[in-house]
Formats: structure tokens, C-alpha cells, sequence
């Protein structure tokens, strides 16, 4: 592949607050850098900065001065964990919470000044299904859809994907079920999605995989540290492994949707090439 390679961009989101949506992001990036890809990770939870307090990082600037034209996209970068570069949002910082849909493009587009060394962008989103949510998700290439076994989380994930569906046309969404007790748990809550959204919307939702509710993610999160540095071999890190490496198996992006999306630039091929 040439340096103008696509880049495989991943939304994680799901409509409900606290179902590890973060986590997932963090730990899934560290366990693609471990498998030698280079990884941006995007908190775009743009007013309440996740990423950065998870992994204990204090980062001098953040999304906020890029928007505001005092530092480039590329000035804001800290490198984390397993060389993991990520892009910190602004804790706290009311501004942000209400940026307009060309305040959402600016920053996406802005990512292409940076897409000449990535392989993989993941983008951690905020809770609920708001405007910020919809235009990252959109510009992304797969939307991956956390889950856990509780009714609220059914409804809020179906709600999103109904919007994301009715409203902009998206048809395809990845599902992985967090904090289950058992493999089949996680299956069930697939199942249980999958049985309303067949049900109402013409959508296809693929199955990636479970972690499972594991005590070393809260240790983890207290330490300040991602479990998958700082317990490998823990049986929520052994999950994400096995789902960063079905992720990787993911068909790259070929052709530009025709809506804003993240590295779009890199989708244009010379007429003729077949990818
Ligand atoms: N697999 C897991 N096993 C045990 N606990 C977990 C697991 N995943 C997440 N948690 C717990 O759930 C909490 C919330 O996780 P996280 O911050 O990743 O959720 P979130 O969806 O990003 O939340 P928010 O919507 O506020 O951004 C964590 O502090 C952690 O303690
Ligand atoms: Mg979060």
C-alpha cells in the first residue's frame, strides 16, 4: 500500500452513558498498537475530556485551542500508552459541549492534516444522541455499538441506531456487548437488539464479540491506567485482544460516501484503479 493508504476509522458509541464506551476505546486502541498498528485515538467527548483522566495523561492543549485557531491538530497530540497518540478534549469546557455541525466538520477535516501516519483512528464518543455523537459517528467508517445486558442500554443503543438510520441513511453498525458474565450473555444481548431493530428498521448488525465484566477494569480505572497495560493477561484484556484482531481483519474503506467523513482525501483514487 502507499503512504496515501486509507485509514480504518472506528466510532465507538451506543446512546447510554457509563457502559464502558471509553474503556473500550482505550483498551481496543492499545491492543491494535500492540499488533504494530499506528493509532490516533479521538476523545470526542468534547466537553467532558474521558480519555485523558483515564489514563492519568495531562495534556497542555487540547481540541479546544485547535477550534479556537491557537495550536494545530498535530500540536495537541500526547502520546500515551503503547505509543498510542490521542487527541484530548477539553474537560469542563462549556463551549465545547454546543458546537455547531461546521464546528464538528472543522475538526474532522482538520484530522487530514495528520492522516499520513495512521493507520487506525478511533474515536471515543459522548454519551447520548446528540448532534456531536451523529456527525462522528457519520464521518466514521464503521459505528461500533457498545452494549450491556441491562434494558436501558437496549433502548438507548436502538434509539441511536434508529436515528443514525432514519435520519442519515446509515445501514451498517457493529455490536460488542461489555461487562457480561458469560460468552452466551453477550449473544443474548445481541440478540435482544437485533430482535427490534429487525423488527422496525432495515439495518444489518454484525456481532464482534463480548468483554466480559472483569474487577481489573475498575482497578484499572482507579490507577489511572488502561487494563490492557496494566493487566494483560486479565480476562477483559484477553477479550479486547481477540476483538482488536477481528477489527483488523475489517475491509478498508474504498470509495467516498459523498458525505463528510474523516480522510476522505485518501478515498479519491486515480480513475481506474481497483482497489
Ligand atoms: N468490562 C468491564 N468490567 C468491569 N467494569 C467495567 C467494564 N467496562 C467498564 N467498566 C466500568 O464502568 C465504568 C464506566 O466506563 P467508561 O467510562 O468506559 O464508560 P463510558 O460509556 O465511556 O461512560 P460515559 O458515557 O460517561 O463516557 C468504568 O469506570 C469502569 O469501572
Ligand atoms: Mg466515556
Amino acid at each position: 500500500m502507499g503512504s496515501n493508504h486509507p485509514v480504518q476509522v472506528i466510532a465507538v458509541t451506543g446512546g447510554k452513558g457509563g457502559i464502558g464506551k471509553t474503556n473500550v476505546s482505550v483498551n481496543l486502541s492499545l491492543a491494535l498498537a500492540d499488533m504494530g498498528r499506528r493509532v490516533v485515538l479521538l476523545d470526542a467527548d468534547l466537553g467532558l475530556a474521558n480519555v485523558d483522566v483515564l489514563l492519568g495523561l495531562k495534556p497542555k492543549a487540547t481540541l479546544a485551542d485547535v477550534l479556537d485557531g491557537k495550536c494545530d491538530l498535530r500540536d495537541v497530540m500526547v502520546t500515551g500508552p503503547g505509543g498510542i497518540r490521542i487527541v484530548p478534549a477539553a474537560s469542563g469546557a462549556a463551549s465545547m459541549v454546543s458546537l455547531s455541525p461546521q464546528q464538528h466538520a472543522g475538526l474532522i477535516q482538520a484530522f487530514s492534516e495528520i492522516g499520513d501516519n495512521i493507520d487506525v483512528l478511533v474515536v471515543d464518543t459522548a454519551a447520548g444522541i446528540g448532534d456531536s455523537v451523529v456527525s462522528f459517528v457519520r464521518a466514521a467508517q464503521e459505528a461500533l455499538i457498545v452494549v450491556c445486558d441491562e434494558p436501558t442500554s437496549i433502548t438507548d443503543a436502538y434509539a441511536l441506531i434508529k436515528l443514525l438510520n432514519r435520519d442519515h441513511g446509515m445501514t451498517r453498525f457493529r455490536v460488542l456487548a461489555n461487562m457480561v458474565g458469560t460468552p452466551q450473555e453477550g449473544r443474548m444481548v445481541f440478540a435482544k437488539l437485533t430482535k427490534v431493530t429487525d423488527r422496525f428498521l432495515d439495518v444489518a448488525l454484525q456481532y464482534v464479540g463480548a468483554v466480559p465484566f472483569d474487577e481489573s477494569v475498575r482497578k484499572s480505572v482507579q490507577k489511572q491506567r488502561a487494563v490492557f497495560e496494566a493487566f494483560p493477561r486479565s480476562k477483559a484484556s484477553l477479550a479486547i485482544r481477540a476483538i482488536a484482531q477481528k477489527v483488523d481483519a475489517w475491509p478498508l474503506p474504498a470509495n467516498p460516501r459523498g458525505h463528510l467523513e474523516f480522510f476522505v482525501e485518501r478515498l479519491v483514487q486515480p480513475t481506474g484503479t481497483d482497489l
